[in-house]
């Protein structure tokens, strides 16, 4: 599982939380037809709101349409969640098909597509369109489905350097507020959801075990018997001093919800993948331990449990919570793409550019 934003979507939500809540509230209430129409009684009242409804299409026409071609993972969700959780509602996100003549974007899905690419969609498509590569997993865990050169025009996945980056973000306070570490009973937990060697966990597995021989570790997650139910999740985090922030490969940017989670629960991640330089691109140096900072994992067992004797050293790892606020990230399995998808919502009615991308592996892998 990848991961999530791009900070056109962090300032998009700040800016627009406030203001949109507002506008949006007194759109749905002035021109829902369903809720605030008359009972259709023949009187000039019921014109005006015949009206307002064909004004409010046309203003619904001026989105431009986002067309799911498939549901990733076939997780399928509320089409109005984007306007619902980060407030984006300047595009239409539609999943019927029969909309593809007039989509302004398509979305595809990398996973989803058959080796043999039966299921893209239709050609020639509308001169206007553009198609959405949708891809969050790293290299090591992309299959190179041959024939996709020339087709796409905008990338959507977790590195920076994509069309559509998608990302969580730690969002700056208005004002500077003193945080409270909340209560520990565990010192390290890891929750573990895939463990097959063919994605690449091999490298943090090693290092687990090594670590392991030195210092209690907590297990949780479909790898381990101990399922941990969707509502247990950040409260488990928070019970534990660090977390294991362990990628499943090690890839520029692949930095995912591994590390949002205990920042979000107001845990001390600790992160195995990409060098601390590039976590510091995304996260204060100070809220994390990077495994590379310690010589081997057994070095890195005793400063934790040095930590663990002194609250002045381990509160140091919260003082970026003064002035940042984490967002948890959605954890339930079918929200995995929502963000993802409402990062392209937003990103299509903002930018109306000329772009292919002529060779995705080309960019994806070197
Ligand atoms: C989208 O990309 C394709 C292939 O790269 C290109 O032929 C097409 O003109 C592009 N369309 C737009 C609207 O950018």
């Amino acid at each position: 599982m990848s991961s999530t934003n791009g900070s056109s979507l962090c300032r998009l939500g700040l800016i627009v939380t406030l203001g949109g809540a507002i506008f949006l509230i007194v759109m749905f209430s002035s021109f829902s037809p369903s809720n605030n129409c008359p009972p259709p009684l023949p009187r000039p009242a019921q014109n005006n709101c015949v009206k307002s409804k064909s004004s409010i299409a046309d203003a619904v026409e001026d989105k431009p349409v986002l067309l799911l071609w498939t549901w990733p993972e076939n997780y399928r969700f509320d089409l109005s969640v984007c306007q619902t959780l980060y407030k984006i509602d300047k595009c239409q996100l539609m999943d019927d098909r029969s909309l593809y003549s007039d989509a302004d974007a398509v979305m595809v899905y990398h996973r989803g597509i058959s080796w043999d690419l039966s299921n893209l969609p239709p050609s020639p498509r509308p001169p206007f369109q553009r198609w959405i590569w949708l891809h969050l997993e790293s290299p090591t865990n992309t299959k190179k489905i041959p024939g996709l050169e020339n087709l796409f025009n905008l990338t959507l996945s977790y590195r920076q350097d994509a069309d559509i980056p998608v990302r969580m973000h730690l969002t700056p306070r208005k004002k500077p507020e003193e945080f409270v570490v909340p209560k520990k009973d565990k010192l390290v937990c890891w929750i573990v959801s895939n463990n097959d060697p063919s994605t690449g966990v091999s490298a943090r597995n090693v290092f687990y075990r090594e670590f392991s021989k030195y210092i209690e570790v907590h297990m949780y997650g479909r790898a381990y018997s101990s399922f941990l139910d969707y509502n247990e999740y950040y409260p488990t985090m928070a019970s534990c001093k660090f977390y294991l922030s362990f990628e499943n490969s090690i890839h520029k940017d692949y930095i995912t919800e591994k590390i949002n989670g205990p920042l979000a629960a107001g845990t001390v991640p600790v992160v195995l993948g990409p060098p601390r330089k590039n976590y510091e691109n995304f996260v204060p140096g100070n809220a994390f331990i990077h495994v590379n900072d310690f010589p081997d994992a057994k070095s890195l067992a005793e400063y934790l449990l040095q930590l663990d004797k002194d609250d002045e050293a381990y509160g140091k790892f919260f003082t970026w919570r003064k002035h940042l606020t984490p967002t948890p990230h959605l954890i339930l399995q079918n929200q995995e793409f929502v963000l993802a998808i409402c990062t392209a919502c937003d990103y299509i009615a903002r930018h109306r550019e000329y772009k292919e991308a002529h060779d995705i592996y080309e960019w994806y892998f070197n």
